[in-house]
């Protein structure tokens, strides 16, 4: 009997090797991986600036704890934070935004949180307090308090956000919620409506961020200006990581002992996140928006038309194919995964499409044949 806990309903499948965009399991079977580890592998499996990074720090020093000067650190907030922020570095996504409602507390001096049916933020009893999954929370009663849930992109959600909110916290693309995109207008809206009432503008880019969306943050496409973001998944391409940044006029919250953990911004974490940096440059990032438009294209042909699709969502290379009722996500998954492609499922019987950012075009195109026909 295995010793490891039955949280995961796993496929069986053992991945042995990776190579860009492509995957090898241990029978030798080769995948072309439409997943990057669940957004994690942005810059693909063998990336040998980061492999070479990584390793030159491993042959220094791994671990110092961060009662040392860590310069590394450092280098990868600089790069990572938009003007006016500071960083605080931990180990995931949901760390990280345990980190936003702590420092919109602290900062506000208020309690009341906001957050959306569906946003996803996390497991630990903070970041799962904020998501709007009834069904995750099963069984882990009593939660954080006061926490209220608005429905996403609709208006009579803003009313909920009041003098008395600490903070609203948010995706601008809903990953695991069923790639659900914020309309630019209601987006517009909460944001003007936090302004008006002293709220802070939380938004979790864990999934969006890393260029995922062909922008370092989804959040530029829609013009927000959030006081908190948060990071993770793709920052070290594979290496636990997570960050928290927050405004300068937020930022004093997080005073010396108010918070901290034992390995955020390892170094060898840190060098790789500072060799994933480097490399998401603005030129990178229009190639991830071409091949983004590239995928909706290939979508909006080929697949869009099929009976069973009902819709197709997302943004650059973060896509949801939304199925009818008359076939389940989990079946094309496993046809597809026989097939040789890897994808994902989201709410809502959502096929999720999180290719690695440097999967080429012929890839792109021979996975769309295989999902027509396993839609077929
Ligand atoms: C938007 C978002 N926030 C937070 C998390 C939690 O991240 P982690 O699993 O690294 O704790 C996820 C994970 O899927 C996510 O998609």
């Amino acid at each position: 009997m295995t010793k490891l806990l039955n949280t995961y309903a796993q496929f069986p499948i053992e991945i042995v090797d990776g190579h860009d965009y492509h995957l090898v399991d241990a029978n030798g079977k080769k995948y072309i991986d439409l997943t990057s580890g669940i957004g994690v592998c942005n810059l693909g499996y063998s990336n040998q600036a980061i492999k070479d990074a990584v390793s030159e720090q491993l042959n220094h020093i791994w671990h110092t704890s961060n009662l040392y000067i860590n310069s590394k650190a450092e280098e990868v907030a600089d790069k990572l934070c938009p003007d006016d922020y500071q960083a605080f570095f931990c180990n995931s996504g949901t760390e990280a935004n345990e980190a936003a409602i702590k420092i919109a507390r602290k900062a506000t001096g208020k309690h009341q949180l906001i957050g959306f049916n569906y946003g996803f933020h996390g497991r630990t009893y903070g970041s799962l307090s904020v998501t709007g999954y009834p069904h995750i929370k099963d069984g882990f009663s009593p939660l954080v308090p006061d926490i209220t849930f608005g429905e996403y992109n609709d208006n009579a959600s803003l009313d909920l956000i009041t003098a008395d909110t600490a903070a609203v916290i948010m995706e601008v693309v809903q990953g695991e919620g069923g790639v659900n995109v914020g309309d630019y207008d209601w987006l517009q809206a909460l944001q003007a409506k936090c302004k008006a009432t002293n709220t802070l503008l939380i938004i979790d880019e864990v999934q969006s961020g890393m260029g995922r969306t062909g922008y370092k943050f989804a959040f530029e496409q829609f013009d927000m200006d959030p006081d908190i973001i948060t990071v993770a998944k793709g920052l070290a391409n594979g290496l636990p990581v997570g960050a928290m940044m927050a405004k300068l006029a937020i930022a004093p919250a997080f005073g010396p002992g108010s918070h901290g953990n034992t390995f955020g911004g390892n170094k060898v974490v840190m060098a790789a996140a500072n060799q994933v940096l480097t490399q998401l440059t603005p030129e990178f990032l229009k190639t991830v928006q071409a091949k983004g438009a590239q995928l909706q294209q290939l979508l909006a042909d080929q697949i869009a038309p099929l009976a069973n699709v009902k819709s197709i969502s997302g943004k650059g290379l973060m896509i949801g194919i939304h199925l009818s009722d008359d076939i389940k996500v989990a079946d094309v998954i496993s046809t597809l995964q026989d097939n040789g492609v890897l994808t994902l499922s989201a709410r809502g019987n959502t096929l999720r499409l999180l290719p690695p950012l440097i999967i080429d075009e012929s890839a792109l195109q021979t996975a769309i044949e295989r999902i027509k026909i396993a839609l077929a």
